[in-house]
């Protein structure tokens, strides 16, 4: 069973990535590594190029990024931890895909559609064939499983058809991938609006809680966070309590607990206040270690780029042999089958 994700260099990350996403990457580099296997995990630079960009931050969020999955318990002995940018056979693979990706099927995807609305200057071909490159990163390592967001779905139903037109077309090459949505994070919503999800983009800065924040801005944030005005308060999960229900959620979440046994853990609160003081420590105590961590290996960007370097090594020790069967698959490339250098 081999699992590969990616992670956008943008923006900070916040509470919702961090349960929905990093701390299911924590825990799929072990279940791979269990069943003799890999996790592969990737910072993705190159995807990053497909909306505008400063050159001169685009390495600092690379970096940014890397340390806080680093810090939160990605171990790159055990998996394989990777800049996207550094293993050639992505973009190469993506070429090769894009011969059997259907023009219409890339203008139907949501994302595509949300965001080249929102391109002011020019809406680039990178952007319209994001989600081959996404494919890329998946099909060069024949991994089974894809750990992404619920708005992630289409992308990889995506990628599904590809590898299966391409076996269909060139022979049994690829291996078609199943989606993993995580359970928990992807219904963590905004303190301030719980009936959005938390997001960088678009949500409040106030309703957001980033991984970063200190102790006392997590704080701040949970006490001012909205919940609703039942009389008596009543600490239950129900689809009128949007703001008690995700409270209820991240404190379960944050302490590895059932929502129930949240609720139940609060039999004694007088009123919401306790909620939110209880969901705030909880939070706390699991990024405490987190932001410790982090603060040590961002400062040392050599260590970092040794880390990459490393990762690469391993992760082309892959690639190379899956594009050597794509080419020798689609007549591409020398007689004989070689894989890339
Ligand atoms: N598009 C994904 C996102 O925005 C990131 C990503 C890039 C990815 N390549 C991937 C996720 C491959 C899973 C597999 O969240």
């Amino acid at each position: 069973m081999r699992i590969f994700s990616g992670i956008q260099p943008t923006g900070r990350k916040h509470l919702g990535n961090f349960i929905g996403a990093i701390v299911q990457y924590v825990e799929g580099q072990q279940r791979a590594a269990d069943a003799g296997d890999v996790a592969i995990f990737c910072v993705v630079d190159l995807h990053a190029m497909t909306v505008p960009w400063q050159p001169a931050e685009m390495r600092e969020r690379v970096y940014d990024t890397a340390a806080i999955l680093l810090a939160a318990g990605l171990d790159p002995e055990k998996c394989i931890f990777i800049r996207q940018s550094d293993v050639p056979e992505h973009t190469e693979l993506t070429w090769t895909l894009g011969a059997v990706t259907a023009h219409g099927d890339l203008n139907r995807m949501h994302q595509f559609k949300e965001k080249s609305a929102k391109q002011k200057e020019l809406v680039s071909a990178d952007l319209f064939t994001y989600p081959v490159l996404m494919a890329a990163d998946v099909l060069a390592y024949r991994a089974n499983e894809v750990p992404v967001g619920d708005d992630q779905r289409q992308h990889v139903e995506l990628m599904r058809d590809v590898a299966i037109r391409f076996n269909e077309r060139f022979g049994d090459t690829l291996v078609v991938p199943e989606l993993k949505i995580p359970a928990v994070g992807a219904r963590i919503m905004d303190l301030q609006d719980p009936t959005s999800k938390m997001s960088t983009t678009g949500g409040s800065t106030e309703g957001t809680v980033y991984v970063l924040d200190d102790a006392k801005t997590v704080e701040k944030k949970f006490k001012r966070a909205v919940t609703d005005s039942d009389d008596p308060p009543r600490i239950a999960k129900d689809q009128s309590k949007p703001g008690v229900s995700n409270l209820i959620d991240i404190l379960a979440a944050a302490r590895g607990i059932t929502p129930d046994e949240a609720i139940a853990s609060l039999a004694d609160a007088r009123g919401y206040g306790d909620l939110k003081m209880a969901t705030a420590n909880a939070v706390n105590e699991m990024l405490e270690p987190v932001r410790t961590r982090y603060a040590e290996i961002r400062q040392d960007e050599d260590a970092l780029e040794e880390i990459f370097a490393a990762g690469a090594t391993k992760a082309r020790a892959i690639t190379r042999e899956v594009m050597a069967d794509v080419r020798a698959a689609t007549g591409v490339g020398p007689r004989t089958r070689v894989p890339a250098s």
